[in-house]
Formats: structure tokens, C-alpha cells, sequence
């Protein structure tokens, strides 16, 4: 690994998203170069303790140098986030006051030797951690056409998708980053707009190779359960379609209700678990996209785990309300009731 050092992303934004506080427990699924887990080591002093995730092994070992200072408050784990619930069970850190994931790479892997980026020749890998099996040189030299311009339409939303899948197949075997690259300018040109012709693609493997959307969405599943009452959950996203997933999630679970539009009384079950902190997305600032560029497309997203005790006020609340205007209530749910309040407040 290179001597580059990763810049921390949304630094000030991360630590008050996630609230952090002395005495308080947090978990850091994107340990990386250990930036972050650094200043939440430094907000939750004294008492406060860390339990930091990373699949890449070379990540952990630069993190516990970084951390050294405060080994007796944490606790580093080589694993992919997808296995948080069973790593936090297993090491007893329950319940949580905070889970962040800055997703995506580090500077220390994206200017590595791993073939994560078109712009240094390397052998096409793209794992994040040696354990697992499928390099992008697997899926590059053993997909079919069709199922190459699929995986490059789906993951990398590229319209030349099909195009790209030709020459790919023509090109092969493919083995490096470059070679890639060069194949891929072949296919389309090598000027298109801002961005390198071979960006799309490259995400598209990677995303692939690492099973990136499936195991955000598994993860973020479990992370509502670890938080405590009034736990925060913080996602920091790179490209749209883990933005799309982590705004989905988060809007899904606070919302009481997730019925389709137009059915009259609700019959999901659904109640919220989280209340939204930002309800518009939160971007770095001009100034920290010109310190650092890496962090020009960086999207933040924060919510904190309802309370049971604040759903109860709630629908005390709406109870005394209904009373006031005659609505009978009859242990119906709060979409309900809120659905008959405003219909009394509307009629004359
Ligand atoms: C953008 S970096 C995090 C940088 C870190 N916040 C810092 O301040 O240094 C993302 C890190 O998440 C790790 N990562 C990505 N997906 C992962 C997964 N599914 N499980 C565990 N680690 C993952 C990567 O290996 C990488 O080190």
C-alpha cells in the first residue's frame, strides 16, 4: 500500500450527525485509514469505545497504528460490515449510541496496486478483502456478453453498456487495469464530458466483485436493531445507487405507515423506527471539495432510532386531539387516526 493518507470525509458533519458524546458507544463499519473513528475516539473521551470494521485487512492495520493512543477503548475487527449484528453480539457491544458508514474506498485503495482505478496499471482484482474468491478479472474474462452489458448497465448506469460488453468479449483475456481501460475507449470514444469513459464500468465491477448494494441493504437492516433508544445511524454515500438505497431505507422507516397511496385504513403494521435528523441531504461544503476532491460527489445521511417512549407521547397526543373534535379512537393505529383528525379538521 502507497504512503497516501485517506482525508476524512464530512468530518464535523459526521461527528454532530452522529452526536457523539463522552461516555458513549459507537461503531465504525468503514474503519479505513481510521480518520473518523479518530474524532469520535476524541469526542467520546472519557469513557467512550469504539468497535471499528474492515474488510481490508491493510485498513485495520493502519487504523490500529493511528488508534494507538486509545487501544483501551477499542476494539478493530477484520470482517465485512454485513456480519454487524453477529460481531456486536458477539463481543457484547449493545446497545449502541451511533453506527457510521462512510462507504465506499480509501485514497489507500483506490491508489493502491488492486486495480480499483483505471488511472495506475495493475492486475484487474477489485476485492476488498484477499479472502474472497471473485476478482473483476473473473467476471471480466467469464461473463457472456449479454451478462457483462447487464452487470455494466445495472451497476455502473452506463448507456454504452452493450457496446463496452462487445469489445470487452473481443478484447479478451483482459488482465490489467489499463488494458481494460484502453478497451473501453475503444468501445466509446475517449472523450466523454467531464468524466473518464472507463468510470461507469469500473464502478460496475467493483460493485459486483464486492456485492457493495446487496450487503448495504442487508446491513442497514441490522443496524436499526443495534441502536438504542435514541441511537444515531449516519451513512455517507458515494455514487446514486447507494444513496438510493440508504434514502429509501431511511424514509421507509419513519413512516408509520408504508401502505400503497389510496387504500383507506391501514393494514401494513408498519411503525416507525427512525426519525429523520437532515431531512435534505447533506454535501461538503466548496471549500472541503477543493481541499479535497474525493469528497465532491460524498452525500450524508443521518436519522435516530425512535423511542418507544416517544411513540407513545405521540399517540397520546393524537388520542387527547380526536377526543377534542369526537373522533373515537378504539385502539385504531396512528395513520388511521391521523387520516380521521384531518378529515374532522377539514369538514366545515
Ligand atoms: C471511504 S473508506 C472509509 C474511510 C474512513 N472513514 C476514514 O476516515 O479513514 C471506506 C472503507 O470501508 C471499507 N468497506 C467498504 N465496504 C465494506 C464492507 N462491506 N465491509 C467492511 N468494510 C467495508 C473499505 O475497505 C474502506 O476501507
Amino acid at each position: 500500500m502507497s504512503a497516501t493518507t485517506h482525508i476524512p470525509v464530512l468530518l464535523n458533519e459526521t461527528i454532530e450527525a452522529l452526536a457523539v458524546e463522552p461516555g458513549g458507544r459507537y461503531v465504525d463499519c468503514t474503519l479505513g485509514g481510521g480518520g473518523h473513528a479518530a474524532a469520535i475516539l476524541d469526542h467520546s473521551s472519557p469513557g467512550g469505545q469504539l468497535l471499528g470494521i474492515d474488510a481490508d485487512p491493510d485498513a485495520i492495520k493502519i487504523s490500529q497504528a493511528r488508534l494507538r493512543a486509545y487501544s483501551s477503548s477499542t476494539l478493530l475487527i477484520n470482517d465485512n460490515f454485513v456480519n454487524l449484528q453477529a460481531i456486536c453480539i458477539k463481543y457484547d457491544f449493545l446497545p449502541v449510541h451511533g453506527i457510521l458508514f462512510d462507504l465506499g474506498l480509501s485514497s489507500l485503495q483506490l491508489d493502491s496496486e488492486r486495480g480499483f482505478s483505471f488511472q495506475r496499471d495493475a492486475p484487474l482484482d477489485m476485492r476488498l478483502s484477499p479472502s474472497q474468491e471473485v476478482t473483476a478479472a473473473d467476471i471480466v474474462n467469464t461473463y457472456s456478453e449479454n451478462e457483462l452489458a447487464h452487470l455494466i448497465k445495472t451497476y455502473g448506469e452506463e448507456s454504452h453498456s452493450h457496446k463496452i460488453a462487445r469489445r470487452i468479449v473481443q478484447e479478451r483475456p483482459i488482465k490489467t487495469t489499463l488494458q481494460l481501460a484502453r478497451t473501453i475507449e475503444q468501445a466509446v470514444g475517449s472523450r466523454r464530458g467531464k468524466i473518464h469513459p472507463a468510470t461507469r464500468t469500473f464502478q460496475a465491477l467493483r460493485i459486483a466483485v464486492n456485492q457493495e448494494l446487496e450487503h448495504l441493504e442487508a446491513v442497514l437492516r441490522q443496524a436499526i436493531d443495534l441502536l438504542g433508544f435514541e441511537g444515531r445511524l449516519v451513512v455517507i454515500s458515494y455514487h446514486s445507487l447507494e444513496d438510493r438505497i440508504v434514502k429509501q431505507f431511511m424514509q421507509q422507516e419513519s413512516k408509520d405507515c408504508i401502505c400503497p397511496p389510496g387504500i383507506p385504513t391501514c393494514t401494513c403494521g408498519h411503525t416507525a423506527r427512525l426519525r429523520l435528523i437532515n431531512k435534505k441531504v447533506i454535501t461538503p461544503s466548496s471549500v472541503e471539495v477543493q481541499l479535497n476532491p474525493r469528497s465532491r460527489s460524498a452525500k450524508l445521511r443521518a436519522a435516530e432510532r425512535f423511542t418507544a417512549q416517544a411513540h407513545d407521547e405521540q399517540y397520546k397526543t393524537i388520542e387527547k386531539l380526536c377526543f377534542s373534535v369526537g373522533v373515537q379512537t378504539g385502539g385504531l393505529r396512528k395513520p388511521t387516526l391521523l387520516k380521521k383528525l384531518r378529515e374532522a379538521f377539514s369538514t366545515p
